[in-house]
């Protein structure tokens, strides 16, 4: 696979061209950025764990029936993907009651959600990625009806299987965004990444934060605690 020509770069990966049109090499940075890059960063370690983070977790959910965009791991920081048309929705599930959820309803953190809750917000920086509902997603053209219904349902099954995973290893899956995108044929697959960046996880017993949050809220101890979920996913491979 021939590395290609620098497509894009975002606030922590890089995208790059290969030799083959349906697929790109995805290169993860240490850069970390809170507050829609308001606040910046750097995380020592950070882009080689959310990389292997991701994999394993996405051919976890591969081989459960999820399509991914996954395709190979090539080294510590850089991983084969299929290209895919990116939906712009942040799909953000929650668990327990956290973050802007808590915020907004004026819930007290750590509040056990009756049942595991679905939102999206749109994907546009310039906007700050605000709340959407699904019959804005459509009205805009954003997505189909019918994508929106996959997306949702890929969603939860997705929760099913990380929550599962995760409490094995001894930590509370409370929320997460994930991003979908199309494939050529317009198939509907997991893409982008699941990582202490996106994912908030809490020590079962003691509620210690175990990802971005330690960075977002100035908490210390960030390559600490993303060294120490890694090792967790890591013993339970
Ligand atoms: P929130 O409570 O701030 O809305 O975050 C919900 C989840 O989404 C949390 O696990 C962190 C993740 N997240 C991202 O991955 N990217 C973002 O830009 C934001 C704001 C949150």
């Amino acid at each position: 696979m021939i590395k290609g020509a620098q497509l894009y770069e975002g606030k922590a990966k890089k995208v790059f061209a290969t030799d083959d049109p349906d697929l790109l090499i995805v290169s993860y940075k240490d850069d970390a950025t809170a507050f829609n890059g308001l606040k910046r960063g750097t995380v020592a370690g950070k882009g080689a764990i959310n990389n292997r983070m991701s994999n394993a977790l996405m051919q976890r959910l591969q081989q459960r029936g999820i399509p991914t965009h996954f395709v190979q791991e090539l080294n510590d920081r850089e991983t084969l993907v299929r290209r895919v048309d990116i939906v712009p929705l942040e799909v953000i599930v929650r668990n327990l009651a956290a973050g802007s959820f808590a915020k907004h309803y004026g819930v007290e953190e750590g509040r056990v959600l009756q049942t595991p809750t679905v939102e999206f917000s749109y994907k546009n920086d310039a906007l700050g990625d605000p709340l959407m509902n699904a019959s804005h997603a459509v009205a805009l053209g954003l997505a189909t009806p019918q994508e929106i219904d996959t997306i949702q349902t890929y969603a939860l099954r997705i929760n099913e299987e990380l929550r599962a995973f995760w409490r094995t290893c001894g930590v509370t899956l409370v929320d997460f965004k994930l991003e979908f995108g199309r494939l050529r044929n317009g198939a509907i697959v997991l893409a982008d990444e699941i990582s202490p960046d996106t994912c908030r996880f809490w020590d079962s017993e003691t509620g210690e934060k175990l990802d971005k949050d330690r960075f977002r809220r100035d908490l210390g101890g960030v390559e600490e605690a993303y060294r120490e979920i890694m090792r967790r996913l890591t013993a339970r491979l």
